[in-house]
């Protein structure tokens, strides 16, 4: 069974709830059509239910009638959630009138709903920017307790004879949200990503903080932060197999890792990549991409209390099918099911 065999198998086994706030937007509905069909998630589309219902006769989509539909115009649905909005936000100094507009934003009104129990994760981001994806999920959602940072793991899937990784997998994180984490956030991005591997990638996490140091090879600032980080998640997550600071070759090659970590707890086998900041995670996942032939399968948004996942705007049908799928799975993963 490959990854995505196992990830479908266990979306349909413990259903989840999976509301999409982009409700008129055709690859969208083409994808949840799908979901739908294949008995993988129970459907929640914001949008008017005509509108929604007259392009999915224009795509000759037939099971959207068992989809929920939510309409961020009915007033009775802007009562319902807009005195959450304004509990979590009223601190920043909102009035209730703030509220209500800002309920009545699609990207909102599916992080409330999932916020007050009514669905289980988000999907969108087909025709929204990355930031105002992000930033609803920030507000209203919030973190994981013990975790205060969001960020991205891309699931690596290395060609079927690999050596690297576990069964051809690795996590590589953060590549998509935080750009300079100092050394606690990095800590949370090693801890967050180590609940990735778990939770998507069923693989038990050997987790690596990366640096251009190996066990005090160079000196500098930036060595200093990813030691500090690693200490922190260490303490963090005792029983987590984590080391730091590693270059590449020593967390990923046993023989590198013999001669220059030859104490890691990892021997050169460590399945989490954690990257010191985002210019080098998102240009390490590229690279690896596209010069080594690899699937990159994400960002998965990693350490909300409920999952939600952004999309690329150039995504097709298949990438938001597939992105339902591992959100039922984190949904599935946050729960202990
Ligand atoms: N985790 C948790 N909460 C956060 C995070 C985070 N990583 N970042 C911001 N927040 C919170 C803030 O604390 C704030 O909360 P508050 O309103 O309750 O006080 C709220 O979110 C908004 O914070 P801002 O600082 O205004 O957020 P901003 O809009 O500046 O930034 C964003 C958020 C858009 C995610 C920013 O960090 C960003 O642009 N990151 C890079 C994204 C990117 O371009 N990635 C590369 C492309 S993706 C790819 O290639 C796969």
């Amino acid at each position: 069974m490959d990854l995505f065999e196992k990830l479908t198998a266990k979306a349909r086994e413990h259903r989840q709830r999976i509301v999409l706030p982009e409700g008129l937007e055709p690859r969208t509905l083409t994808a949840a059509d799908r979901i739908i069909a294949d008995s993988l998630a129970d459907i929640i589309l914001i949008g008017h239910r005509q509108d929604i219902m007259n392009m999915a006769r224009e795509l000759k989509l037939t099971h959207l009638d068992k989809a929920t539909i939510v309409d961020p115009a009915d007033e009775n649905v802007i009562d319902r959630y807009a005195p959450l909005y304004f509990e979590l936000r009223k601190s920043k100094g909102i009035t209730m009138e703030e509220a209500r507009l800002t309920t009545a934003n699609p990207l909102y009104l599916g992080c409330l709903m999932v916020k007050a129990g009514d669905a289980d994760g988000q999907v969108a981001g087909a025709m929204n920017t990355t930031g105002n994806v992000l930033r609803a999920a920030f507000q209203v959602i919030k973190t994981v307790p013990g975790i205060s940072v969001v960020s991205g793991a891309f699931v690596m899937l290395l060609p079927e004879d690999s050596t690297f990784g576990t069964d051809g997998i690795l996590i590589f994180a953060d590549c998509a949200v935080v750009p300079d984490p100092d050394a606690a956030q990095l800590a949370q991005i090693a801890v967050s990503a180590a609940r990735t591997a778990l939770d998507i990638a069923g693989i038990k996490p050997r987790v690596a903080i990366l640096s251009f140091s190996t066990k005090g090879s160079a000196k500098s600032p930036a060595v200093d932060k990813v030691i500090e980080a690693t200490e922190i998640a260490r303490k963090m997550e005792p029983s987590l197999i984590l080391d730091g600071e590693l270059q590449a070759d020593a967390a990923i090659v046993p023989s590198v890792a013999a001669s220059k970590a030859p104490n890691s707890p990892l021997s050169g086998r460590a399945n989490v990549l954690v990257f010191p900041n985002l210019e080098v995670g998102n240009i390490a996942y590229k690279l690896v991409q596209r010069l080594g032939g690899v699937q990159a399968v994400g960002p998965v948004l990693q350490g909300l209390a409920a999952p939600v996942n952004d999309l690329s705007r150039g995504c097709f049908p298949e990438d938001i099918y597939k992105t339902i799928i591992i959100t039922c799975n984190q949904a599935i993963g946050l729960k202990g099911l």
